[in-house]
This record gives C-alpha cells, sequence and structure tokens, in this order.
C-alpha cells in the first residue's frame, strides 16, 4: 500500500448539524440527513465525518464515531450517512429525531483520486464499506465517467447502494451474495472478465472486504489498471492526533501511516514486472 499524492483537500470544519430525515432502510440500516452545508459543499469522494452521538450536555458516549459521506447534495446543503447499528454509539445515533442536532466534524481523511484522463472506474464495495464508493459514482456522473460497480453482501436484505447506483447513471451495476453464491471472488472474476476484458475500467476502488482487495489486484493486474483501496480502522480523533488508526504498514525508520489522515484511501504499488497487460 501507498500513500496517495498529496492533493488539495478541504479543510476540516464543525458544524452542529440539524437532523432532516432519519428512517430505517430495511431491517438493517439506517439513513440519516443532515443539514451541514459547510461540508456537503467541500466533500470529496471517500471522505469521511465523526458524528458525535453525545447530545449538548453528555459526557457519553466520549467518542465520536467515523461515517462515510454516502452522497451530499451542495445545493440543497445536505449530508447523507448510511449506518448499521451496532455497537453503544450507533445505537444511541439511531435515537436521534429530526429537528434534533447532530456535532459533524469533516470532511475527514484522503479520498478517492481520480485523475483526469480517467474514463471508466469499477467500484468494489461489500455491506456498509460500499458507503464509501456512492460519492465516486456520484461525481463520476457529474464528469462523464463511467461507472461499473459491484455491491456485494451475506444475502439480498444487506445490500447496499443498488439504487443509489442506478440513481447516479452507473452504465452496470452487479449486487451479488453470498446466499445465491454470485459473491464468491471465482464468480465475480468470471463475470467482470467476460463483460469487461474488451473494454476494461482503467481505475478499480475497493472498500469494505479483503477478499474484494483481492480479487481488485488480481484484476488491475490482468486489466492493467490502477487500484485504490479504502481502510476501515478504530477511530478515536479521525483528525491524525491521537494516532489509535496508525496502519502497521511500515515499521522500520517512518511512522505508520494513520488511516484516518494519509487514508482512508490508499494507492496499491504494482510491481511493473508482475502486471499482465
Ligand atoms: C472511515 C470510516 C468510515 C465508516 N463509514 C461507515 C458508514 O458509512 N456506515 C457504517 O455503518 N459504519 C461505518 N464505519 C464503521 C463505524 O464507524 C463503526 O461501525 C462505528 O464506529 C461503531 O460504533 P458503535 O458505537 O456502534 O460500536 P462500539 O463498538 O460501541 O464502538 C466503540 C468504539 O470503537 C470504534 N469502532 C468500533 N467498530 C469500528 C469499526 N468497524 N471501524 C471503526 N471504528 C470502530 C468506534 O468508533 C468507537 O469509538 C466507518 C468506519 C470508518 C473508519
Ligand atoms: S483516529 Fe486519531 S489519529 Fe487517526
Amino acid at each position: 500500500m501507498v500513500t496517495l499524492p498529496v492533493v488539495q483537500r478541504p479543510k476540516p470544519t464543525w458544524e452542529h448539524a440539524p437532523v432532516l430525515h432519519h428512517e430505517p432502510l430495511g431491517d438493517r440500516y439506517r439513513a440519516l440527513r443532515l443539514q451541514a452545508p459547510k461540508i456537503a459543499i467541500s466533500a470529496q469522494p471517500g471522505q469521511f465525518v465523526m458524528l458525535t452521538v453525545a447530545r449538548r450536555g453528555e459526557a457519553t458516549p466520549a467518542l465520536p464515531r467515523p461515517m462515510a459521506v454516502y452522497r451530499r447534495d451542495r445545493g440543497a446543503g445536505t449530508v447523507d450517512v448510511l449506518y448499521g447499528i451496532d455497537g453503544d454509539g450507533t445505537r444511541k445515533l439511531a435515537g436521534f429525531q429530526p429537528g434534533e442536532e447532530i456535532l459533524v466534524v469533516g470532511p475527514l481523511g484522503r479520498g478517492f483520486t481520480i485523475d483526469s484522463h480517467i474514463r471508466s472506474v469499477l467500484l468494489l464495495g461489500r455491506g456498509i464499506g460500499t458507503c464509501s464508493l456512492t460519492t465516486v459514482a456520484q461525481d463520476n456522473a457529474a464528469r462523464g465517467v463511467d461507472t461499473i460497480a459491484v455491491t456485494s453482501a451475506r444475502q439480498e436484505d444487506a445490500l447496499i447502494g443498488t439504487e443509489t447506483y442506478r440513481e447516479f447513471g452507473a452504465k452496470a451495476v452487479y449486487s451479488v451474495t453470498d446466499t445465491d453464491n454470485t459473491s464468491s471472488p471465482d464468480a465475480l472474476l468470471a463475470t467482470l472478465t467476460e463483460d469487461w476484458d474488451q473494454q476494461p475500467p482503467q481505475l478499480i476502488m475497493v472498500c469494505g472486504s479483503q477478499r474484494l482487495t483481492s480479487l481488485g489486484v488480481e484484476l488491475a493486474r490482468r486489466w492493467a489498471a490502477e487500484l485504490q483501496v479504502s481502510l476501515e480502522a478504530h477511530m478515536a480523533c479521525g483528525l491524525g492526533y491521537c494516532h489509535g488508526c496508525a496502519s502497521g504498514a511500515r515499521s522500520e525508520g517512518e511512522e505508520s501511516p494513520l488511516i484516518c489522515a494519509d487514508g482512508p484511501v490508499f494507492g496499491w504499488r504494482f510491481d511493473e514486472a508482475e502486471r499482465v497487460v
């Protein structure tokens, strides 16, 4: 893994963001829409926010929770987050009602980088990891770049993003699950190479699964494509201060990259000799 070249990043800010909508999405997830115009206008694909779920005057939970920006509407000044209820923080978050405010810090981290020569991008997302990829499709639509999207999950009711990708004009959307045996790397490799070997995407982006990362590596080698991977880590601050999210990738001499500040998106370094062109 390599840190991506330094690009201009928006300066993080904070907002006491009113909740506009907050609804269950199927049995597993919740969709949260916040009025956060400063973050909406600047958030780049793959960036995230930190949500403080303690209400004003409450001491706990002390740590904010990292959440990907699922989509943003710059005109309306809104930021959408899609999340699953996991532990204490997300359980508390689920109780916020429209009209209440949530302290949001963002946009944070180094997001995905799409050079101007890129015309076609493959997105590989598993479960909630797909939330980090949808804004790539949102920006691709605006820039005339093709999106090919794979959303993967254990079963159908855990799939995320299928409709969102379609709404953003994706050229193809593959919704694959473990239950119907379409999500295995072998099955996906067969499907994607059959459909795209003649016109392969130039850039592959992955989030949410080690198996999808391995598939991304294989496809990137086959197609001589660039690969970028978004990593997850437990984050206490999200700002590069606490070093709780150090990736451990480098040990001798250099400091380990911080997933919140040097990532969460990292590039993949290929040995040129390994490439199958
Ligand atoms: C960059 C990034 C983007 C994310 N985007 C989303 C998203 O869009 N939707 C979504 O549902 N989830 C997302 N997550 C995971 C989400 O942050 C955790 O599921 C959530 O923090 C768990 O909090 P909790 O209170 O439910 O669990 P608890 O177990 O009570 O959390 C305890 C602490 O551990 C941390 N933690 C626990 N699990 C994780 C985890 N898997 N990753 C990182 N920190 C964790 C929490 O931040 C908290 O500080 C993202 C994580 C990262 C790093
Ligand atoms: S979460 Fe604190 S440095 Fe990354």
